[in-house]
């Protein structure tokens, strides 16, 4: 085997699990972030949790407000999903412009993606420091969900998704 950097290491573990992030502005709009870096953490209660950037917007977002969804969308959002992870709701509605058709959630104040493999309603229930990211972890309200649509994976680190 060769040394790896981190960067190399996580572009040959591809596939990753891909998903959008929608956590409430302050304004009442709701921003999406592309999050590769998520997993399940327990059945009873259900439980994810996800590892968020200390430098993006969604992790305020969520600390502030508590609760965010969490969709594993489908390849119709092949191209609107990546640039949800080329730029910062800071300074962009992302759903708007990249045309992501969103739907209310029924426990929490947020969106769901419409048309997504699996959603779930999440309310945050803790976090960890974890070097530049932090790990947010939360009980998962409801699911929702249609199997028919092919699930987006994450390839070559944050480069591209693509069904596999
Ligand atoms: C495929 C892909 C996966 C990503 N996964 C994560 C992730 O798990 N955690 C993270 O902090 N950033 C991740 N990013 C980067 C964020 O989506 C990006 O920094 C985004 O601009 C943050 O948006 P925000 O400032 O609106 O929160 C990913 C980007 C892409 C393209």
């Amino acid at each position: 085997m060769n040394d790896l950097t981190i960067g190399q290491a996580q572009r040959l573990t591809a596939p990753a699990p891909f998903a959008l992030l929608s956590a409430r502005k302050e304004d009442g709009g709701d921003n999406l972030m592309a999050v590769s870096w998520w997993t399940y953490l327990s059945n009873r209660p259900p439980m994810l949790g996800v590892c968020l950037s200390k430098k993006g917007l969604s992790g305020s977002l969520i600390e502030r407000s508590g609760v965010f969804t969490l969709s594993v969308v489908g390849d119709s959002l092949k191209d609107a999903a990546l640039q949800c992870g080329r730029c910062s709701g800071r300074d962009h509605d992302k759903a708007a412009e990249f045309g992501i058709p969103l739907e209310p959630a029924a426990a929490i104040e947020a969106s769901l993606v419409s048309g997504s493999r699996v959603a779930y309603e999440c309310r945050l229930t803790g976090s960890v420091e974890a070097g530049d990211h932090v790990f947010y972890l939360a009980e998962i309200l409801l699911c929702h969900g249609d199997a028919e649509i092919p699930q987006l994976f994450a390839w070559d680190g944050y480069a591209r998704l693509d069904t596999i």
